[in-house]
C-alpha cells in the first residue's frame, strides 16, 4: 500500500484528508514543531491504529490539537488565571499545557491519567484540517516509537509509509523543529515537562516573571515516566549510535579519538576548540547553527540526524550546546538520542 501525499491547496485533497480522518484513519499533518500522525479524539479506533502505527506503548498519552482556547476548555475541568495567560500568550503556537480532563476525554487518550494535554498548533495546514473537521484531534509526533521526529513529509513517508500510513498532507519543513514545550500550572509555578520550542525565558517573560521548574527527572527515569510518559531516557534515536558529551573540558577529542574511528561530530553552534584535527575518527563535522543561532540549530536538528544516519558513521558523538533560549531543548533531544553519555 502507497502513501498519499495530499495537497492542502487543491480543496478536493484537503476534503480528502478529513474524509479520512472522519473514517477514523490516522492522517499525517504538518504542525509549526514537526508532523503529527493525527486522528480524532472520539474515535477509539482512530486513536488505537495511532499506536499501532507508531509502535507506541498504550502507556504513553496523546497531545490533544484544538483550534483556540473555547475548544481548550471544553475538554477540561477550567482554567485558572496563570494557565489563562499562558494560553492567551502562547496560542495558537508551540506550548502543551496539562489540564484537568472532563470524563469524556478517553482512557486510550490519556493513558489513564486525570491530566489531559492540549495544545492549539499555529500551523495553517493543520487549523485548515481542525476547522473543517470541527472536533479535536490527537498528534504524536509521525515517527515510530523512540525515534527521530520527522520535520518535512518525506521523512514521514520514510518513516511510517512500510508501516501502511495511507496519507500525509504536505505543509513543507516544519518552523520550529522541536516539538511543543510541555508544562503544567501548579498554584502560581509553571512546571516544565519537557522542555521544546517555546524557551523558559518566554514562559518567564509572558507569566509576568511565574517561577519555572523543571520537574523532569533526569537521574530517575522510572518517576519521569510518571510525568510524562514518553519522556523515556531513550528517545529520538537514530540508528547510527549517538554519544552525548556533556562536558567537553572533561571528554574531549584526544579522550575519545581511540574509541571511535569512522564518526561524524556533531556541535550545536561553532567550537572555539582549535583541537579538532587531534580527533583521528572523525570524518564529517556539522554544526547546527554556524551563526549561533538557537532557533536556526533547533530548526535543523532532526533533519541533521536523519541525514548524518544515512550516512553509514559508527557513532556520531554530539556535544552540548549552551542551555539558552533553544538551546535546553537541543540539548535534551541529543542527550535523550544518545546510547552513551560522558560526563
Ligand atoms: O509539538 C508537539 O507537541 C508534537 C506535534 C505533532 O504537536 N507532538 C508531540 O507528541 O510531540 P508526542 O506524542 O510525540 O509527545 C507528547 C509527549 C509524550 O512524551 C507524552 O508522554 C506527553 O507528551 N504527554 C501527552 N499527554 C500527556 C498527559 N496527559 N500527561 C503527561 N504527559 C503527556
Ligand atoms: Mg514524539
Amino acid at each position: 500500500m502507497s502513501c498519499l501525499l495530499l495537497d492542502s491547496n487543491v480543496p478536493a485533497q484537503l476534503a480528502a484528508a478529513v474524509a479520512r480522518l472522519r473514517a477514523d484513519e490516522p492522517v499525517a499533518l504538518p504542525s509549526e514543531t514537526v508532523y503529527g500522525l493525527a486522528g480524532r479524539l472520539y474515535s477509539e479506533p482512530a486513536l488505537a491504529k495511532i499506536f499501532a502505527l507508531k509502535a507506541r506503548p498504550r502507556f504513553d498519552p496523546l497531545i490533544v490539537h484544538v483550534l483556540d482556547k473555547a475548544a481548550g476548555a471544553a475538554i477540561s475541568l477550567g482554567l485558572n488565571p496563570l494557565e489563562e495567560k499562558l494560553i492567551d500568550a502562547f496560542w495558537p503556537g508551540p506550548l502543551t499545557i496539562l489540564l484537568k480532563k472532563q470524563d469524556f476525554v478517553t482512557h486510550l487518550c490519556t493513558a489513564g491519567s486525570p491530566w489531559v494535554a492540549v495544545r492549539a498548533p499555529s500551523h495553517p495546514v493543520f487549523r485548515r484540517v481542525l476547522e473543517e473537521l470541527g472536533e479535536p484531534l490527537c498528534a504524536p509526533s509521525a515517527n515510530r516509537f523512540g525515534r527521530v521526529s520527522p520535520t518535512s513529509s518525506r521523512d514521514v513517508v520514510a518513516e511510517l509509509g512500510p508501516y501502511g500510513l495511507g496519507a500525509v498532507v504536505e505543509g513543507g519543513s516544519c518552523e520550529h523543529g522541536v516539538e511543543s514545550t510541555i508544562v503544567r500550572v501548579n498554584e502560581n509555578v509553571i512546571e516544565l515537562l519537557r522542555p521544546g520550542a517555546i524557551s523558559v525565558e518566554q514562559l518567564v517573560e509572558a507569566s509576568g516573571g511565574a517561577p519555572v521548574r523543571n520537574i523532569k527527572v533526569e537521574k530517575d527515569p522510572e518517576k519521569e515516566a510518571l510525568l510524562t510518559p514518553g519522556s523515556a531516557l531513550s528517545h529520538y534515536a537514530p540508528r547510527t549510535p549517538v554519544l552525548f558529551v556533556e562536558d567537553y573540558l572533561q571528554f574531549g577529542p584526544k579522550f575519545l579519538a581511540s574509541d571511535f574511528q569512522n564518526c561524524a561530530l556533531l556541535e550545536v553552534f561553532p567550537s572555539e576548540e582549535s583541537s579538532w584535527d587531534s580527533w583521528a575518527g572523525a570524518k564529517e563535522r556539522v554544526t547546527l547553527s554556524p551563526r549561533g543561532s538557537d532557533l536556526e540549530a533547533a530548526s535543523v536538528l532532526f533533519a541533521t540526524l536523519r541525514g548524518l544516519d544515512a550516512e553509514g558513521f559508527d557513532a556520531i558523538v554530539a556535544l552540548r550546546g549552551p542551555d539558552e533560549g533553544l538551546g535546553l531543548a537541543v540539548n535534551d533531544r541529543l542527550r535523550r538520542a544518545a546510547s552513551r553519555r560522558l560526563g
